[in-house]
């Protein structure tokens, strides 16, 4: 497959790339360059807000992975008008471009912001649970992403693995995006390449619908969330599970 990666050159986006590359053809896309020396990796620099230039870097791709987002920080989502164009305008646009283009199969990068009310109640996650916000404007944007992509499943066709992780960081740096120190891991943590396996283990089944995907690492992650699924229907198993990082009192 040739396969469009949204942001790639952000955080997420490295352990998408190692993830895909050797085993598909990879686009990149992002508002600035993105290094990649894999072999058939193409790097598009250009904005998701823009139609035409969605449309442009999903001519001749088969899937989508879409992990691009508004920057935290510079006090950005502190209304709602880059969040949304970035996060959701970007999205629809993706979607629109798909459709037209015929590309049938993508990827969302979500968060598990949009159950973040049962999770705090305590509730089991299940994949059904309906997305709701608890945070605005990043939250919101992340539940009108999954309402996005359940449309066009529903009236184009086009199927959605539909990712929830939590805290995104790398089990070998020991750190998050912001370079915050991984010190008290909890059943929340993903590694990034990991995510990147469930992307593409997703995008290669067959018959993929719009399902939903917890991704977390820790062995106990199972107590909170719907992992069962996610390693049957994925034969998907994280690689980095954070044990050796366990610093927990027993
Ligand atoms: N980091 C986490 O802990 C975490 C947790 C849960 C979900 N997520 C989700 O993972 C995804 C990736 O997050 P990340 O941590 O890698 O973020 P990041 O900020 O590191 O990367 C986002 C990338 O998007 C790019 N981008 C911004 N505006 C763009 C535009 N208009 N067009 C194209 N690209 C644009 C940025 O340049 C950046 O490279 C996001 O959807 C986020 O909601 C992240």
């Amino acid at each position: 497959m040739r396969v469009l990666i949204t942001g790639a050159a952000g955080y997420l986006g490295a352990g998408l790339i190692q993830a895909f590359a050797g085993r598909h053809e990879l686009r990149l896309l992002d508002v600035v360059e993105t290094p990649c020396d894999a072999e058939g990796c193409e790097s598009l620099v250009g904005s998701v807000a823009d139609l035409d230039c969605c449309r442009e870097a999903m001519s001749g791709v088969d899937a989508m992975v879409i992990a691009h987002m508004a920057p935290r920080g510079r006090g950005l989502y502190a209304s709602p008008a880059v969040p949304f164009e970035v996060n959701v305008t970007g999205t629809a646009n993706l979607y629109t471009a798909a459709r037209d283009a015929g590309v049938k199969k993508a990827a969302l990068i979500s968060s598990i912001v949009v159950v973040k009310r049962n999770q705090e109640a305590g509730d089991y996650l299940t994949r059904d649970l309906p997305p709701q916000s608890v945070t605005h404007p990043y939250g919101l944007t992340k539940v009108c992403q999954e309402s996005i992509a359940r449309q066009f499943h529903l009236c184009d066709g086009i199927a959605s693995a539909v990712l929830r992780p939590a805290y995104i960081t790398d089990e070998d740096l020991q750190a998050d995006k912001y370079g915050r120190e991984a010190s008290e891991p909890n059943w929340q943590y993903i590694d990034r390449r990991d995510i990147g396996q469930a992307a593409r283990l997703a995008l290669e089944l067959p018959d993929l619908g719009y399902e939903v995907f917890y991704v977390q690492g820790p062995p106990d992650a199972d107590r909170h969330a719907d992992l069962a699924y996610t390693r049957q229907r994925l034969g998907w198993a994280p690689e980095h599970d954070f044990t050796r990082l366990d610093r927990r009192p027993t």
